[in-house]
């Protein structure tokens, strides 16, 4: 047992997709979730400044004492998994893995569809690990860049002339490709679902990758024996910039208000502050 809080990070809201299935299947765990809205998006930057910003990131989460931390974005785990895991001393866990092993099982062609923003496709880290999950498996992918700004400012609804224009121009080679799985690849693109589901028809099966990244904390979780023991965890949701429009999407997609529970802090100066054993705003 372990009554410590998992960490979860994002450059935004897209990570809420994984604390959605963390809420659902433990419902018992405590969750400090941070997200850098003051900087997203991350995906188009170079692979240096992501992992900079992930540091930092990490940094934050761990003025907290917790037992594992969730990089539930697919740029950061495409990126800079491998560094954050030699870095830190308790568990990091990344999207890809999960969501490799999920398009293996579901597909049965053998053709998978992947979207990710521009760091992720670039990275091939989805590819490499497919290829291992299901060799042979020819995967067609697409950088999406314009998807998580959208996301962002809420633009993510059925009707909206907008994102079903761009959702048409990312995906109609994939759909031409015949894929029978798309991974979504980006834990913003989850909140797409609607849109990207009734473009691409419901044959194709879409894996959404924060979900499968929560399902194996838990899956790891309970190996380890880490699992907390109460009624009901709390969740406390920091934001880098202001709180207003994230907890209004955040209460909206987890279908509760959080608008109390979210705060924006200064980020470098909360890892000084508790660098220097000085109390932390967000404490
Ligand atoms: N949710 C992040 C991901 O999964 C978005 C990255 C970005 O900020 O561009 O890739």
């Amino acid at each position: 047992m372990d009554q410590k809080p998992i960490g979860v990070f994002d450059s935004g809201l897209g990570g809420l997709t994984a604390v959605r299935e963390l809420k659902r299947l433990l419902p018992q765990e405590d969750i400090v979730y941070f997200g850098d809205t003051g900087r997203v998006p991350y995906g188009s930057r170079s692979k240096e400044t992501i992992l900079k910003y992930a540091r930092q990131d990490v940094a934050f989460l761990r003025t907290f004492d917790l037992k594992a931390i969730v990089i539930a974005c697919g740029t950061v785990s495409t990126t800079s998994l491998d560094v954050l895991s030699a870095e830190n001393p308790i568990p990091i866990l990344g999207v890809v893995e999960p969501a490799a092993a999920a398009a293996a099982r579901r597909t049965r062609s053998g053709r998978v569809g992947l979207i990710g923003t521009q760091a992720s496709i670039r990275s091939g880290a989805y590819e490499a690990c497919i290829a291992r999950e299901r060799p042979g498996t020819q995967v067609v992918s697409q950088a999406c860049p314009l998807f998580v700004p959208l996301v962002e400012n809420g633009r993510f609804h059925r009707g909206d002339v907008v994102i079903e224009t761009i959702v048409r121009e990312y995906l109609s080679p994939l759909k031409g490709a015949g894929v029978d799985t798309l991974v979504l690849g980006c834990t913003h693109y989850p909140l797409l679902e609607e849109v990207i589901g009734d473009f691409m028809g419901p044959e194709v099966a879409l894996i959404n990758v924060g979900a499968e990244c929560a399902r194996a904390v838990a899956r790891r979780l309970e190996a380890d024996g880490a699992l907390a023991r109460r009624a009901a965890g709390t969740r406390r949701y920091f934001v880098s910039d202001r709180v207003e429009d994230f907890a209004r999407l955040a209460s909206i997609f987890l279908q509760e208000d959080v608008t109390g529970e979210a705060r924006q802090i200064e980020l470098e100066q909360e890892i000084l502050n508790h660098r220097l054993g000085i109390r932390n705003h967000a404490q």
